[in-house]
């Protein structure tokens, strides 16, 4: 997916990312990546929930990929915390 129509919150300029760093995701309902991001820390576990939680998602449907991109690397993060910590509880008990 091209990323080439995507929008700073500030400028609107057409850059990947700007100095600020929000980049407008969803454009159909102006939902940058902080506001993705948040929903995702709140729970939302799906393209789905995203969509309820903050409509982005729901309209062309351009965004999907980046929502799905960012719900991704929400889980790998989530299961690199439970390795780390299972990896530090091991350590800690002498075993493993
Ligand atoms: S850009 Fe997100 S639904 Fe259209």
């Amino acid at each position: 997916m091209s990323t080439a129509h995507w929008r700073c919150c500030e400028c609107v300029a057409t850059f990947d990312k700007c100095a600020v760093g929000l980049m407008v995701v969803c454009l159909c309902f102006g939902v940058n990546e902080r506001e993705i991001e948040r929903v995702v820390r709140d729970g939302a576990d799906s393209l789905d929930a995203i969509g309820l939680m903050c409509d982005a998602g729901t309209g062309c449907g351009c965004c999907r990929a980046m929502l799905s991109k960012t719900l991704i690397e929400a889980e790998n993060k989530s299961a690199s915390s439970d390795t780390d910590w299972a990896v530090g509880a091991s350590a800690a008990l002498g075993v493993g």
